[in-house]
């Protein structure tokens, strides 16, 4: 069953959820997908729309392009029509504002799915940080990617630079960043910001499949693993080995009452 949550249409989003897989897709073509405040807190709004059974979300954008990142009329005295201009850097709510923003990435990352961006296009700026946000990239050949905060006097602030980080190292970040040059498809590839690259028409059809192969494992054993992967990286060896036999003896004793609970 497919359902259509159109709710989020005034924020330039639109969720659809067919079984175990939900797709968010950024509906701002004429824009290039450009984001703003209103989509960072749609976004945010998400995981609590989605069924419990949901496991694969797939992000993509509407058009030609993934996303341009912030609507660049933000900057501009004008605004974006019906947006917020926000708080100024100065007042003591922008913290909490923009971690209102980033909560619209954060979510992606929680280990009871796994998030795929479909990105065709440019993915610039906060759109880069939110195919960063995402688990896994699969990206069409033309996809170009761009840390272009840096350039336009700003830091990326939408949780992009730990992951960055996370993939490329620190040297290759820092000159990602601090160039703010743009990443093609194939160089994307090999610096391992995309677990695919494919062309152009490919694109639906390859996270498709990837999403079927994802749906085939065991779904607790997947969202146990998952949560083990995202945390090695901050346990020390004896720490992680640990985390594992803890996670495996949740894991057959949450089966174990069920396959009782259905023998009774
Ligand atoms: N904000 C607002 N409008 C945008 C936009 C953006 N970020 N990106 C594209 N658009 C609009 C264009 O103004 C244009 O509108 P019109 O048709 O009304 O003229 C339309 O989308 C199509 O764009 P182009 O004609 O420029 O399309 P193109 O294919 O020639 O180029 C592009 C595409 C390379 C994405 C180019 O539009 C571009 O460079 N956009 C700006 C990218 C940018 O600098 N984004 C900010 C990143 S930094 C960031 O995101 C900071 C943060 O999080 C706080």
């Amino acid at each position: 069953m497919s359902v259509e949550l159109t709710d989020l249409g005034t924020a330039g989003l639109e969720l659809s959820v067919s079984g175990a897989v939900a797709t968010v897709t950024l509906m701002r073509r004429e824009r290039r997908n450009a984001m703003t405040p209103s989509m960072w807190h749609g976004l945010a709004q998400i995981p609590g729309k989605l069924p419990g059974e949901v496991r694969v979300v797939v992000v993509t954008g509407d058009g030609p392009s993934f996303c341009a990142g912030i609507d660049l009329r933000m900057f501009t005295p004008e605004g974006v029509p019906g947006e917020d201009r926000g708080l100024s850097a100065a007042d003591p709510g922008f913290d909490a504002q923009v971690a209102g923003y980033q909560a619209g990435f954060r979510w992606l990352r929680d280990p009871s799915i796994v998030s795929i961006a479909a990105v065709r296009g440019h993915a610039i700026g906060a759109g880069f940080q939110l195919a960063l946000a995402c688990d896994l990239r699969v990206l069409a050949e033309d996809a170009e990617l761009c840390m272009k905060e840096p350039a336009l006097g700003l830091v990326p602030d939408l949780t992009g630079t730990k992951p960055l980080v996370d993939i490329v190292g620190l040297p290759r970040a820092i000159e990602l960043c601090l160039t703010a040059r743009t990443v093609d498809a194939q160089e994307a590839g090999r610096l391992g910001l995309a677990e695919r690259v494919v062309p152009n028409g490919e694109l639906e059809k390859t996270v498709k499949e990837l999403t079927a192969q994802l749906l085939r494992t065991d779904v607790d054993a997947a969202r146990a693993t998952k949560a083990l992967l995202t945390r090695a990286h901050e346990r020390t060896l004896d720490e992680q080995a640990a985390a594992e036999r803890a996670a495996q003896a949740k894991l057959l004793q949450a089966r174990q009452a069920n396959q009782q609970v259905q023998a009774t």
